[in-house]
C-alpha cells in the first residue's frame, strides 16, 4: 500500500527533510584527514537532536549509531567507529531524521583531502546519476523509468549500480512502499502519482556490483574492494513535477 501524502503532511516533511540536509551542510567543514567516523556521528547525534528531532537510524532494527558512514569500498550502513578517515578516502554519510512524526532522508559522498582522479570520477557520476533518475520522472510515468535512467547513464560509463539496496517511500515510517530500483526498464514498476513522497538513493561502484555483508551485520562492501559511491535526495511528487525536499534553496549541501 502507498501512502500518499496530503499537502499539510507535506509541508511537516519538509521541515524534516530541511533538517536532513542542513545536517549535511553543517557537517561538511569537519569532514577532513584525521576525524574519526564516531566524531562525525557525535556531532550529526548532538544537532538532529537540538534542533527537536531524533536520528531514525538510532536502534532501528537494531542500528547503533545516529548516522550512517561508509568508507571506500564500504556501499552502505557503515557503522560510525573510530576508524580514522584519511586523505583521498570518500565517505557517505547518510542522514535521516524524525521531526513531527516524520522521516527525511538525504545523503551524500564527501572526499578527504583530495581524490585521486578515478575516484573523483566516480562520485561525480553518481552525484549525476541521481540527477539523471530524478529527471526522469513524469506524473503519470513509472517508477521504473527512474531506475533505467540511472542504468543507462551509468554503466556506459563503466561503472556499475549496486542491485540489492533501492529508494524507497518515506514518511510516517522511515521505510515505505514503493521500491525505486536503481536499474530496470521503462515502463517497469507502479505508477508515479500526486501525493507520493520517495528517495532516490543510487550506489555505484568502480568495479563490479556485487556486494557482501561484514560481520557487523550492517555495512555492506564491494565483493572486488572497489570504491563505492552514493547520493540521496528525498522527492514529493506534484502536479508540476517532482519537488527536491532534501534540496536547500539558495545553499546547496551536495
Ligand atoms: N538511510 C538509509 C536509507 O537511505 C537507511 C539506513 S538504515 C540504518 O534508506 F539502520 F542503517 F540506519
Ligand atoms: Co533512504
Ligand atoms: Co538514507
Amino acid at each position: 500500500m502507498i501512502n500518499l501524502k496530503t499537502d499539510e503532511e507535506v509541508e511537516i516533511m519538509r521541515e524534516s527533510c530541511r533538517l536532513a540536509a542542513e545536517v549535511l551542510l553543517m557537517i561538511d567543514p569537519y569532514v577532513k584527514p584525521g576525524v574519526t567516523t564516531g566524531k562525525l556521528n557525535d556531532i550529526c547525534h548532538d544537532f538532529i537532536l537540538s534542533h527537536g528531532a531524533i536520528p531514525s537510524p538510532l536502534n532501528y532494527r537494531g542500528f547503533p549509531k545516529s548516522i550512517c558512514s561508509s568508507v571506500n569500498d564500504e556501499i552502505c550502513h557503515g557503522i560510525p567507529s573510530d576508524r580514522k578517515l584519511r586523505n583521498g578516502d570518500i565517505v557517505n554519510l547518510d542522514i535521516t531524521t524524525y521531526f513531527k512524526e516524520f522521516h527525511g532522508d538525504t545523503s551524500r559522498t564527501f572526499y578527504v583531502g583530495s581524490p585521486r582522479a578515478k575516484t573523483g570520477k566516480l562520485v561525480e557520476t553518481c552525484r549525476e546519476a541521481l540527477q539523471r533518475g530524478i529527471d526522469a520522472i513524469r506524473l503519470g510515468g513509472k517508477t521504473g523509468d527512474i531506475g533505467h535512467a540511472i542504468q543507462k547513464f551509468v554503466e556506459p560509463r563503466g561503472y556499475s549500480v549496486v542491485r540489492e539496496f533501492c529508494g524507497h517511500g518515506i514518511g510516517k515510517n522511515f521505510h515505505e512502499e514503493p521500491q525505486i530500483l536503481h536499474f530496470g526498464n521503462p515502463g517497469d514498476g507502479v505508477k508515479i502519482q500526486k501525493g507520493m513522497v520517495f528517495t532516490i538513493e543510487p550506489m555505484i561502484n568502480l568495479g563490479g556490483p556485487d556486494l557482501r555483508i561484514l560481520p557487523d551485520q550492517w555495512t555492506a562492501v564491494t565483493q572486488d574492494g572497489s570504491f563505492s559511491a552514493q547520493f540521496e535526495h528525498t522527492i514529493h511528487i506534484t502536479d508540476n513535477g517532482p519537488d527536491i525536499l532534501t534540496r536547500l534553496n539558495g545553499q546547496t549541501q551536495f
